[in-house]
């Protein structure tokens, strides 16, 4: 039989690429994507020699509509899983927040992978099997402040599940979101840094008192933890989880 095969968009780094692992571990064969052409190619070669399966990567930037729409021909063969993960974060209160930064991000976090779901829905359709799996967030449930357009985007990655659940729900499809607090991702270490640098403290700092501040349990989320869960939702046992919130965050949500 076939290994099943799963697409990642964002596969180049952080949660795209530990998720991708995970997937490699269980004999999927991948297909990572990204549109940063250079790590991507790392990636590839690297997960290839962590792993023995099939391993590709194909140039994809979520935010091109004619990239999204050719994806199931470039990809070639048909995918059983398509991991919506690419994003990226920007931080600023609204009246400095730069209009172009702002859509951006709502085109990144929640058009690209409405528009990327919306390519290969015939295709699982036509098979009857497609697992569908958004990298959602924490900010998918609770607000930050300063992160306007992240938590708007995420918040309708829900939306967007739960109302494509709905449609597909005659097929042997789901739809479900992952919504984690913080993962030590470079996303994240970017955020440190830059959170340092702004409040006058040190890293650690940043991290005992900012960032791990809201999670009870006190810990980051582990990259394995969040390909265990995407693995758990291609399971026989998930089939009928459909348009849930996956909440991994230490605690968060109980306060
Ligand atoms: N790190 C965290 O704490 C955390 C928590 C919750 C949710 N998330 C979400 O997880 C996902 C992955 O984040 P990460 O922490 O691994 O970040 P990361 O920066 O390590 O990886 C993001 C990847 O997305 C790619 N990317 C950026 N713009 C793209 C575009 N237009 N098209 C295609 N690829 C693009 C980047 O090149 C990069 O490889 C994001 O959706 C993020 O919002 C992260």
């Amino acid at each position: 039989m076939a290994a099943k095969h799963v697409l990642i968009t964002g596969g180049a780094s952080g949660i795209g690429f530990g998720i991708a692992q995970g997937f490699a571990k269980d004999g999927y064969r991948v297909t990572l994507s990204d549109i940063n052409k250079e790590a991507l190619d790392r990636a590839v070669a690297e997960l290839g020699k962590q792993f023995d399966v099939e391993v590709a990567g194909i140039e994809l930037d979520v935010t091109n509509s004619e990239q999204l729409a050719s994806a199931p021909d470039r990809v070639g063969v048909p995918i059983d899983v398509l991991v919506n993960n690419a994003g990226i974060q920007f931080v600023s209160a609204l009246e400095q927040f730069p209009e172009d930064k702002w859509r951006l991000i709502i085109d990144i976090l929640l058009c690209g992978p409405a528009m990327l779901t919306k390519a290969f829905l015939p295709q699982m359709y036509k098979q009857n099997f497609g697992r569908i799996i958004n990298v959602g967030s924490i900010h998918s449930l609770v607000a930050s402040p300063y992160k306007s357009a992240y938590v708007s985007a995420k918040h309708g990655l829900l939306g967007f599940s739960k109302t494509i659940a709905l449609e597909s729900a005659e097929h042997d499809v789901t739809i479900n979101t992952l919504c984690p607090s913080y993962v030590k991702t470079p996303l994240v270490e970017n955020q440190i840094a830059a959170q340092a640098q702004s409040h006058g403290i040190t890293e650690e700092e940043v991290i005992n008192t900012i960032m791990l501040k809201p999670m009870p349990k006190k810990a980051f989320i582990d990259l394995s933890e969040l390909a265990e869960t995407a693995l758990f939702l291609c399971s026989p046992a998930a089939k009928n989880i459909t348009a849930q919130a996956i909440t991994i965050d230490g605690g968060w949500t109980a306060h």
